[in-house]
């Protein structure tokens, strides 16, 4: 029998992780197997409610769990904040192209995250540390709102001990526990240990920390089309059908989440 897409496979949610004040981290176990590519997004139902897109941000290797990072901002996220272990869900997806790890081989690797937009960098980590001999350097830039609004504390020093590994964090505004950087993520982006001439930078976060980031990698010398963003815009039928999520010519559901900056650079408002 074919498939519905618009039928959500039931899931369970098994654990959920306090990262903040405003953002969890769900495990959720879908009824059977489930894969998706790093970089690919999936609408997460909650029963008599309603979907909304989420990017998973644990590692695609792994087929019978799915961690979704969620940040709280309305009435879908609310909702889901509220629900616990054994809660249902459900999943349609994934959808969009995802990374292109295919073009990130043999390359420096530049990531940068703004709060929630961590976590599906998170995801294209674990696919790059599970292949770590197809990329040269890693560099991880990571910016949050204070050092409350750090998303995977327990996960970053963890990942500072890897190798090939280079991790710089800062918060906007300091507090006497935090003694690490203070100050946009754009200030841990002055002197990064790539090689310009052969890296790709991959950027995730809100509009306007994606666009002084681009803004900033331009200006260092990264070429519109080594820049990788993933656009968040509003969703609905995830399937290139509904006009949503329209970008100039593309559709960020099904072109996208993740496109090179050089086949946005000329459309207006893309920001927004
Ligand atoms: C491909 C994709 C991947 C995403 N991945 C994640 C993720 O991993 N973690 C995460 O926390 N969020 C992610 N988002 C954003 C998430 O989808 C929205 O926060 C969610 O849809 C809000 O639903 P709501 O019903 O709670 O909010 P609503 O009640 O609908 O709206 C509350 C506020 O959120 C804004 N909003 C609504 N929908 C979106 C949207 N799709 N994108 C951005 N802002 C929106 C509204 O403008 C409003 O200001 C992703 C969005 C997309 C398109
Ligand atoms: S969400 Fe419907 S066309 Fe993209």
């Amino acid at each position: 029998m074919k498939k519905n897409i618009y039928q959500p496979l039931e899931a369970v949610i098994e654990d959920v992780i306090t990262e903040t004040p405003s953002i969890k981290t769900f495990s959720i176990r879908p009824k059977e197997a489930f894969s998706f590519r790093t970089g690919q997004f999936i609408e997460l139902t909650v029963p008599g409610l309603g979907e909304a897109p989420f990017t998973p941000s644990s590692d695609p290797a792994v087929k019978e769990k799915i961690d979704l990072t969620i940040m709280n901002v309305g009435a879908v996220t609310s909702r889901l904040h509220a629900l616990g272990k054994g809660a249902s869900v459900g999943i349609r997806g994934p959808f969009g192209k995802g990374y292109p790890l295919d073009q990130f081989q043999g390359k420096d690797i530049l990531i940068v995250g703004g709060g929630v937009g961590l976590a599906p960098l998170r995801s294209l980590l674990f696919s790059l540390f599970s292949a770590s001999g197809n990329y040269n350097r890693i560099v991880l830039r990571y910016g949050a709102r204070t050092s409350g609004d750090i998303i995977y504390k327990s996960s970053l020093p963890e990942w500072s001990k890897i190798k090939k590994l280079d991790i710089a964090v800062s918060v906007d505004v300091g507090d006497p526990a935090w003694n690490g950087k203070v100050g946009l993520v754009t200030a841990v982006l002055d002197n990064l240990p790539v090689d310009l001439a052969n890296a790709a930078a991959i950027v995730c976060g809100p509009p306007i920390m994606m666009k002084f980031v681009t803004l900033k990698l331009l200006d260092l010398g990264f070429p519109a089309q080594a820049i990788f963003l993933s656009m968040e815009k509003n969703m609905s039928c995830g399937l290139g059908k509904c006009g949503h999520c329209r970008i100039g010519k593309y559709y960020a559901c099904k072109d996208g989440p993740v496109f090179a900056y050089e086949q946005l650079k000329n459309i207006h408002d893309i920001w927004e």
